[in-house]
């Protein structure tokens, strides 16, 4: 078995920025409210025209260039989303047709955990020698999956693509470590988009329910979410004999600062080893790993010889952990 390494790391945001106090103009909520219980001052949201696979291609981009690998060195693209350019075919396919790469492009649908469940795919067939260059990518376009008038959910979320570049590591201490994936669907109804599946076709009766939006039980996320997050954390350690303060850096799923410092307490982690991006982009679902990532390694924070542990959790319930040694 050869070691995987994430060999280079990107990420896009649309231009347009979204404060709190623009949302209060449209929708009766204000900074104070969005700010004490998420931490979120601002998001960004994709332009008209602009689409899943054009985030995701430019964040793409960027990684490889880090990684200095071409598009036509990939041999398989990962795409973690929920909210594709279509329901079908799937994004990495357009992703791959815009790279100009040649190789298989699927979709993992693990919502927030999809770059976690990604990475974990890509390191499957990187140490199994199966695949020497794997694309992974977190992208959403979520701003056109919430209902705008809806502000239990839109203050939530933001527009981004993170991504990774997977390959085998050339120093076995370096690279990832483990990768640790759950899910339990008996709690899939807390957080769904109800239309447009088999359940609830889209009819013009669905759409009238507004159906084809984000529905979410914020209370059950947040306590599904912390004793998840902390469970998954502490597997990762416990399975590469390491203890809490082995971690330099931990790279979270951006959903809310609430769960984020409720999950570092309950570890006994303290908070200046968090690296934390939420107040600017929201909750950017799958994409946020990646970004958080790529900003802790561009800003000079993650550096050679660091242990990250990163950590996500969404719809589904799915969840996940990546232990790595940079
Ligand atoms: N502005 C002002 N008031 C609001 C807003 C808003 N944007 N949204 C809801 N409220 C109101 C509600 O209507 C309610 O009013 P009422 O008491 O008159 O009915 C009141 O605020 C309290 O609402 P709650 O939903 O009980 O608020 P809570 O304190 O639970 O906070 C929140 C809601 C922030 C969503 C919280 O439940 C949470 O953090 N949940 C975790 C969910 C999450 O992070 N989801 C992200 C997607 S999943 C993931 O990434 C893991």
């Amino acid at each position: 078995m050869v070691r995987a390494r994430i060999l280079g790391t990107g990420r896009y945001a649309p231009a347009k920025v979204v404060s709190n106090e623009d949302l209060s103009k449209t929708i009766d909520t204000t900074d104070e409210w969005i700010y004490s219980r998420t931490g979120i001052k601002t998001r960004h949201i994709a332009a008209e025209g602009e689409q899943t696979s054009d985030l995701a291609v430019a964040a793409a981009k960027n990684a490889l260039e880090m990684a200095g690998k071409k598009a036509s060195d990939l041999d398989l693209i990962v795409v973690g989303t929920i909210s594709s350019d279509l329901h079908m075919p799937s994004c990495a396919v357009y992703v791959q047709a815009k790279l100009g790469a040649k190789c298989p492009a699927f979709d993992v649908s693990a919502a927030c955990a999809g770059s976690i469940y990604g990475l974990s795919i890509a390191e499957q067939f990187v140490s199994t020698g199966a695949k020497k260059c794997v694309l992974v990518i977190g992208v959403e376009l979520l701003s056109r999956l919430v209902d705008w008038k809806d502000r239990n959910t839109c203050v939530l979320f933001g527009d981004a693509a993170g991504a990774m570049i997977v390959g085998p590591s050339n120093d076995d201490r370096r690279g990832i470590l483990s990768t640790h994936l759950h899910a339990d669907g008996n709690v899939a109804d807390i957080l769904t988009i109800p239309a447009g599946g088999s359940v609830h076709p889209i009819t013009a009766q669905a759409v009238e329910q507004g159906l084809q939006y984000i529905k979410m039980n914020g209370r059950e996320v947040y306590k599904v979410a912390v004793r998840s997050l902390e469970e998954v954390v502490r597997e990762a350690l416990a399975a590469n004999k390491m203890s809490v303060s082995d971690v330099t850096h931990v790279v979270p799923h951006q959903a809310n600062i609430r769960i984020i410092d409720t999950v570092l307490e309950r570890l006994e982690i303290p908070r200046e080893k968090a690296i934390l991006n939420i107040d600017r982009y929201g909750n950017t679902s799958s994409a946020s790993v990646p970004i958080t990532l790529d900003e802790g390694v561009r800003g000079g924070r993650i550096r050679e010889g660091d242990v990250v542990a990163m950590m996500a959790i969404g719809a589904g319930m799915a969840w996940g952990s990546a232990l790595v040694r940079w």
